[in-house]
């Protein structure tokens, strides 16, 4: 029996904004670097809040990245430049081809970090990120502090002038401050959710 370890597997970072999800990411980069691998960095081109080529988090730590429309457009560039790792950052903006995509890219042999909202603004499970926790050996959900009450936050309130946003208010609005806060689950408001406002 062959014994030696191979590489190749799942991580993911989640958990509500303000988490330190990139942050988390880029760490973790960062010690790829220190032993001398190499890696290939992708985000969804959805997202431009900070920077069109970097991923940036809250704190302003940065990290060039390749800027993709879809899941498929991750394998080329692997194959080319045959890296350590793929990270991939915001992956709860991707199609649901990102499953395959990182599957796929884990069988080869390939460490995939990926980091995203486990929940949206209504505190529903975002897109396809309740696949990736289910298929990813390790998972690593991070909190952030409630902006009203100072517990450990899990979830993320969208404000739109001053109040919080309706339940059927479209999913995807990219922001920071000025939009969202993150919240525990006893200070998150969601009018129109189980009619519960
Ligand atoms: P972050 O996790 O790096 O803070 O970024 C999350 C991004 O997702 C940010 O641009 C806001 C966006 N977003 C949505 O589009 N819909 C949502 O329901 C939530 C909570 C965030
Ligand atoms: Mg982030
Ligand atoms: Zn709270």
């Amino acid at each position: 029996m062959d014994l030696q370890l191979k590489d190749g597997w799942i991580e993911v970072i989640s958990g509500s904004m303000y988490a330190g999800k990139t942050e988390e990411l880029l760490r973790r980069l960062r010690r790829i670097q220190y032993a001398k691998k190499t890696y290939l960095v992708f985000k969804p081109k959805i997202d431009q809040r900070y920077s069109i080529e970097e991923i940036v988090s809250h704190n302003n730590s940065k990290q060039k990245s390749i800027i993709i429309q879809h899941a498929s457009e991750i394998e080329p560039y692997v194959k080319e430049a045959h890296p350590y790792a793929v990270a991939i950052d915001e992956v709860q903006f991707f199609d649901r081809d990102i499953i395959d995509v990182c599957e796929r890219l884990a069988d080869q042999g390939i460490r995939v970090i990926v980091a995203g909202l486990d929940r949206d603004f209504r505190g529903e499970p975002f897109g396809v990120m309740p696949d990736l926790l289910c298929r990813a050996e390790y998972v690593t959900k991070l909190n952030a502090i409630c902006q009203v009450c100072g517990a450990p936050a899990t979830r993320t309130q969208r404000i739109i002038d001053g109040k919080p946003a309706h339940y059927t208010d479209p999913i995807i609005l990219v922001g920071a401050k000025e939009q969202y806060e993150a919240r525990c689950r006893h200070c998150h408001i969601v009018p129109g959710k189980n009619d519960n406002h």
